[in-house]
């Protein structure tokens, strides 16, 4: 391997390449200071490194197209979202960028090629955050990471951390949660893991980009009291826990700055705040001054383009563009080039392990489902008995969501298949008229964009007289309900958020149908995102929230049917009962003063300027279900297992002179099947100078596999950040005096355990 690796042509041509430096005495990066490189540099080369190589993209407009240099505008991963300019002469290499982030988005196919390029769809980020699981999301960044480095590239665009301040928001799927404690450390889990393997992660967007609708444009007004505690707050963990290689800045503006022009949000906070060291790039396109950009910190200017690198040209030309800026951006550049694979000239396979990975998929998979209703023990399934499956989605699972965040897997194994394997018997006609629906459906569909979703085949429509055969042949009927959003557009109310005509009345007359013969009903939802349950919930007797599960769909899902996999996921996002119930509706998307359009030149930044009020503040997701004591169909932190746990009695230590508080508390399994727990640490805080929510999850712990009877003694550690809020007056993390109240629980609403301490003094903690 070592032999192979030192006559590889890459380092072939870099020994000769060397020789010939060493003779006209020119640095090389990795060798020489990364001063010594950029002083070698022109200043067409420092152009052309503070941008990528442009992308080909139909009917982009003139100024977006690629920038023009010597060099290819080419990369060697067929596919990939981006890459750098490589500058051979100073030993400078070319930087690979791929989507993120469930999964490595390349092209399967290459020119002149048979060989097939295909990566592992793993569950999306929503699924992997109600696993509650950190262990879990860094053991699916391992597998990225690796997949990533074995298929050439140098950092992984992802992962994807905004907040879901609203259901609708079209990439919801991409990001974890409504909350930021979880958000951030499942992106933390998630960096650490990708770059184990020696890769680097881009975590975005940075920051307040919470909706697709008029992205490029849109001027987020939020107080400085949400965006510290909703939106800054995962970055802000993930920054300091994991220090990813590089951040991708938004498409929006906040508070009338584009984030990728922002020194505040960029320099200020990012670096200076929270000690960030890596490279800030821009999302594709994003933002509208590339000056600007440099001067606030937003190194990285992608895809590139020949309007930028005119605009540069003229600006270091007269004068409103020092080169010192340009110069202090590439020390950054190419220090993270120094850590990249392709700077070790490493040689990537093309083959990784995708039959390991699919099982990480699947394991993962099955691990943050939520189990959110089980009337009678309807599940587990016994093995034999004959399911009917009913619902589009049953044949063709919808597994991730669409846009930069789809991946192009090899295959994605639906419930029919998956309940196959497993040696369920299904009702062979029933699935056949499916199937040939389906896909004569689908024969007459026009084909999309990458970028837009493909429109789902309508809902099947299923005659009374075929369910009464179907429900007489059969033991139970599963019905699945499958949603797919993605970058561009938000989410529709109707027939998205809640059911289509079609999908109620299919439940309606299922569930009649079967419930006359005293058979059962399982609701799966194969969603990206919360949709309506409340309206619906009472016609079935179970219902699994499954959502976009990855490639392994069918099989993670047998598990859980089966029991093979007792469901641990608890909802990292609050099921309302209506869509009004989120605070975020009133005024979403903000006001538009162009009409929605699928139209590339929509995606453009344009005329069509749009603002959104945050006025929710930091009521957010639970934060205001809770307080407010607004019902919800399942709350933040909800799910059900095929066993019970029972909680100890709590124990909270103090140590005299420490400003942290200990607590553990003794979980034990007192069901009949061996299962995991989540319990999640909530804090009460005294309502003095600041107002507050009822409480805040400021810990959360999963348990082992832990058989029958068997206990675990889950520890937290609650720092005094973990109990403060932003206090606008003193700019301050603010730890106010009074009674704090701990409280052990299985859900937000479900608290099992509560001890309370007092803050003798308040405590101010700087930013
Ligand atoms: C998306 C990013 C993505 C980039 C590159 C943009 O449209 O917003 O998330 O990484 O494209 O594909």
């Amino acid at each position: 391997m070592k032999l192979l690796h030192l006559f590889s042509p890459t380092l072939f041509g870099l020994l000769l390449f060397s020789t010939s430096s060493a003779a006209t005495e020119l640095p090389q990066l990795g060798k020489d200071s990364i001063q010594s490189v950029i002083t070698a540099l022109t200043q067409q080369e420092k152009i052309s490194l503070v941008m990528g190589t442009g992308m080909d993209f139909p009917g982009l407009p003139d100024e977006f197209q690629a920038p023009v240099v010597g060099s290819s505008n080419k990369s060697r991963v067929p596919g990939a979202a981006g890459s750098s300019f490589a500058i051979e002469r100073l030993g400078i290499p070319e930087l690979v960028l791929v989507d993120g982030p469930a999964g490595v988005r390349i092209s399967p196919r290459r020119e002149d090629d048979d060989n097939r390029y295909f990566s592992t769809a793993f569950p999306i980020a929503t699924l992997v955050a109600s696993s509650w699981d950190v262990e879990l999301a860094h053991k699916v960044g391992v597998a990225m990471g690796n997949e990533s480095k074995e298929y050439g590239a140098d950092i992984l665009l992802a992962p994807a951390l905004n907040i879901h301040r609203i259901p609708l928001g079209g990439r919801n799927f991409e990001y974890y949660s409504e909350d930021p404690l979880v958000s951030g450390k499942m992106a933390a889990a998630m960096t650490r893991g990708v770059q184990s393997q020696g890769v680097g992660t881009s975590i975005k967007h940075y920051v307040a980009n919470n909706h697709e609708w008029n992205r490029n444009v849109i001027d987020v007004k939020v107080g400085q009291r949400a965006l510290r505690e909703i939106y800054l707050r995962g970055f802000e963990i993930a920054i300091k826990e994991s220090q990813p290689w590089t951040v991708m800045s938004s498409y929006n503006k906040v508070n009338g700055t584009y984030t990728s022009e922002s020194h505040e949000l960029l320099t200020k906070i990012l670096r200076e705040q929270w000690g960030f060291e890596g490279l800030v790039m821009t999302d594709w396109f994003g933002g509208a001054d590339a000056i600007a950009q440099l001067k606030a910190g937003n190194d990285l200017l992608m895809p590139g383009s020949v309007g930028q690198q005119n605009t540069l040209q003229k600006a270091l030309d007269n004068g409103d563009l020092d080169e010192a800026v340009l110069d202090k951006v590439l020390e950054k550049i190419l220090t993270v080039m120094l850590k990249s694979p392709a700077h070790a000239s490493y040689q990537y396979s093309d083959k990784p392990d995708l039959a390991k990975h699919a099982q990480v998929a699947r394991s993962a998979a099955a691990q943050g489902m939520v189990l959110l209703q089980n009337n009678l023990t309807t599940l587990p399934l016994k093995k034999g008995q004959k399911i009917a499956l009913f619902g589009n989605g049953s044949y063709q699972m919808i597994v991730g969501g669409t846009g930069s965040g789809h991946v192009n897997s090899a295959y994605a194994v639906s419930l029919l298949e998956g309940l196959t394997h497993a040696g369920f018997v299904g009702h062979q006609t029933l699935h056949k008229s499916y199937q040939t629906y389906i896909s004569t459906e689908e024969a007459k569909q026009v084909p999309q964009p990458f970028y837009l979703p493909q429109p789902v085949v309508a809902e099947r429509v299923v005659s009374q007289q075929e369910i009464g055969d179907v429900a007489l042949q059969s033991d139970i009927a599963l019905i699945t309900i499958s949603r797919n959003s993605g970058e561009f557009a938000d989410r529709e109310v109707e027939a998205d958020f809640y059911l289509s005509d079609a999908e109620k009345k299919l439940i309606r007359s299922v569930s009649q149908r079967y419930h006359d013969l005293d058979k059962k009903v399982v609701v799966v939802l194969n969603v990206g995102g919360v949709i309506e349950t409340a309206s619906w919930r009472d016609h079935v007797d179970a219902i699994l929230l499954a959502w976009q599960p990855g490639q392994e769909a069918g099989h993670a899902l047998a598990d859980v049917i089966s029991g093979q996999v007792n469901p641990s996921g608890k909802l990292a996002a609050t099921f309302a009962m209506e869509i009004q119930d989120y605070p975020s509706y009133e005024g979403f998307p903000g006001v538009v003063t162009e009409p929605r359009s699928a139209e590339l030149k929509s995606i453009m930044r344009g005329d069509h300027a749009a603002e959104v009020q945050y006025h929710d503040g930091i009521w957010v997701g639970y934060r205001a279900f809770n307080t407010r004591k607004i019902d919800t169909a399942y709350a933040f932190g909800f799910g059900l297992s095929y066993t019970q746990f029972s909680y100890g009695d709590v124990q909270l230590t103090r140590q005299e002179g420490s400003d942290s508080v200990q607590v553990s508390i003794e979980i034990t399994n007192t069901g009949p099947r061996a299962g995991k727990e989540v319990v999640q640490l909530y804090v009460s805080a005294p309502k003095s100078k600041l107002e507050k929510p009822e409480a805040e999850l400021r810990g959360f712990r999963k348990t082992n596999l832990l058989q029958p009877k068997q206990s675990q003694v889950l520890s937290f550690t609650i720092n005094p950040r973990d109990l403060s809020s932003y206090d606008l007056e003193s700019q301050q993390w603010l730890v106010e005096a009074g009674s704090y109240i701990i409280k052990l629980a299985a859900s937000s609403t479900d608290i099992r355990r509560a001890v309370t301490f007092d803050q003798k003094k308040a405590v101010y903690i700087p930013l």
